[in-house]
C-alpha cells in the first residue's frame, strides 16, 4: 500500500492550491477558452484531449456565459466516458468552425459537476446576476471546460454562496445530496442509532459520517487497509466518525463481539454500501433485524451477493440508491430546499469539503502537452494514487 504523500509523488499532477473564499469568483484565473474533450467511449486515460476553441460570442436571448471555475473528477465521470454509466452526453459540434468541435468531428466534454461564474447574461434571462456563483442542474452539461454557453434551466444559483468555499460549492450538488438522502430516505433513524458503510473515506463517506455525526447517529466505517491507516482513522473521527474498521479487520474472529460492545447490543439499522463484492457481504452480516442496506456505487467493480438467510431470519431489505433519479422526481422547490439544509450545515462547519487536490491545467502548456498530463492524472486517480478528490481548474496562459 502506498503512503498518500507517495500517491501523490506518483505521476503528480501540477497542483497549485488555490485560496478559499470569494476571492476565487473575483479573479478567475482563465484565458483561453478549453475543454477536455473525447470523441468516442474507451479508457479515459486514451480518448481524452485538450482542446483550445474561440471564446464565446455574447450570450443569445434567454442564454447565459458561464466560467468554469473548479470541476470535481468523481467517479461516475470516469464511467461515463468508458460508456458504462446510463447518463450520456451529448455531441459538441460548436466549439470549433472546422477539426475537432466542428459540426463535422463534434465531441463530447468530459465532467458533469462543477462550480462556474456567471460571466454574462443574454436578454430575458431573470434571477440571476453576472458573478454569481452557479452550479449545473442538468446533467452531463460538460464541466471540465473554461467556459460555456447554457439556459438558465441548466443552473442553480449556489444559496449561501458567500459563506462556502469554492471547493464546497464545487462538490455541492452530488455527494452531500447523495449522504444526506441515505440517511435519511430509507430508514427513520433517532439519535445514537448505528449505521454501518463502507467506502468510507470516499467524498460521500465523509458526507455520511459528518450529517451522522450533525444529527447524533453512531458509524461504524469501513475502509482499505494501508501503511498510513492511524492517519486516515484519525482524520475521519475528527470527522465524526464513531468507529473506523478495515475490511482486513471485519473479517478477523472475534470482531462481532467487539461491534456488540460498541452499539451496546443495539441492532445497526442501516448499511451502506458503494463498493460490492465480498466486503459487502461480510458487512451485510453485521446488519440487525429489519434493517436496510442501501447500494449506490460498485467502486470495486465485483457483484453484491447477499445471503437468503439475511433476508429471511432478519428481515434485510436491500435497495438501490441514485442521486440523479432524486432530482428528477424532486421539484425545484425540494431541491432548492435540500441545497439550502446542506449549505447551512457546510457555513455552521458541520459539513466539510472532502479531503481534496487542486489540479491544474496550465495555460501555458500546449493542447497536447495539456492531453498528456489530463490522461496521466486520469490513470492516477483510477488506479487509487491520490487518495482524495481531485477538482480541475484551467490556468491562464501567464501563470
Ligand atoms: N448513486 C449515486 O447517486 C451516487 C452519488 C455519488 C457517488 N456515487 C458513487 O459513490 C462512490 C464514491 O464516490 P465519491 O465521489 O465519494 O468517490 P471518491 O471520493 O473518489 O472515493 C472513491 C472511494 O472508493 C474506494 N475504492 C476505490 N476502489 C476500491 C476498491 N476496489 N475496493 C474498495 N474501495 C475502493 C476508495 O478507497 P481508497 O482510498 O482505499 O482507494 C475511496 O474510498 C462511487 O462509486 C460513486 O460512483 C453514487
Amino acid at each position: 500500500m502506498l503512503t498518500s504523500l507517495a500517491r501523490r509523488c506518483i505521476r503528480a499532477p501540477r497542483v497549485v492550491p488555490i485560496p478559499q473564499g470569494r476571492s476565487l469568483s473575483a479573479s478567475p484565473a482563465t484565458a483561453a477558452a478549453r475543454a477536455i474533450v473525447y470523441s468516442g467511449n474507451g479508457n479515459p486515460s486514451e480518448v481524452l484531449s485538450v482542446l483550445t476553441f474561440p471564446d464565446l460570442p455574447p450570450p443569445p436571448t434567454n442564454t447565459l456565459n458561464v466560467q468554469f471555475l473548479l470541476s470535481p473528477i468523481n467517479p461516475a465521470d470516469i464511467n461515463v466516458i468508458e460508456g458504462v454509466y446510463p447518463s450520456k452526453p451529448k455531441l459538441n459540434g460548436n466549439l470549433t468552425t472546422s477539426g475537432l468541435g466542428s459540426q463535422q468531428d463534434p465531441v463530447f466534454v468530459g465532467g458533469n459537476e462543477g462550480l462556474a461564474r456567471v460571466s454574462a447574461l443574454g436578454s430575458g434571462v431573470e434571477g440571476l446576476q453576472e458573478g454569481d456563483w452557479v452550479v449545473m442542474k442538468t446533467p452531463q452539461v460538460g464541466t471540465w471546460r473554461t467556459s460555456a454557453n447554457v439556459k438558465p434551466g441548466d443552473v442553480l444559483k449556489v444559496p449561501s454562496a458567500d459563506k462556502l468555499t469554492p471547493v464546497q460549492a464545487a462538490t455541492l450538488v452530488v455527494n452531500p445530496p447523495t449522504a444526506w438522502n441515505l440517511l435519511h430516505d430509507f430508514v427513520q433513524l433517532s439519535e445514537g442509532d448505528w449505521v454501518i458503510q463502507n467506502g468510507a473515506n470516499s467524498a460521500v463517506g465523509q458526507c455520511v459520517i459528518q450529517v451522522a455525526a450533525a444529527k447524533g447517529y453512531k458509524t461504524i466505517n469501513l475502509v482499505r487497509n494501508r501503511s498510513d491507516l492511524p492517519i486516515l482513522q484519525q482524520r475521519l473521527r475528527e470527522l465524526g466518525a464513531t468507529e473506523v474498521l478495515t475490511y482486513d479487520e471485519l473479517a478477523q474472529d472475534g470482531i462481532r463481539d467487539k461491534i456488540k460492545s460498541w452499539t451496546n447490543g443495539k441492532d445497526i439499522k442501516l448499511g451502506l454500501n458503494c463498493v460490492g463484492g465480498p466486503d459487502t457481504t461480510r458487512m451485510a452480516r453485521f446488519l440487525g433485524k429489519d434493517a436496510h442496506l442501501v447500494s449506490y456505487g460498485a467502486m470495486s467493480k465485483a457483484p453484491l451477493s447477499l445471503p437468503t438467510s439475511l433476508f429471511i431470519f432478519k428481515n434485510l431489505t436491500s435497495h438501490g440508491f441514485w442521486q440523479s433519479r432524486w432530482y428528477a422526481d424532486h421539484s425545484l422547490e425540494e431541491q432548492q430546499s435540500m441545497l439550502r439544509t446542506l449549505t447551512e450545515l457546510m457555513a455552521n462547519g458541520k459539513l466539510l469539503a472532502p479531503d481534496h487536490e487542486i489540479a491544474s491545467i496550465r495555460g501555458s502548456d500546449s493542447d497536447e502537452v495539456a492531453s498528456e498530463h489530463i490522461r496521466s492524472m486520469v490513470e492516477g486517480i483510477t488506479s487509487g494514487q491520490y487518495g482524495k478528490k481531485v477538482l480541475l481548474q484551467f490556468e491562464s496562459d501567464e501563470a
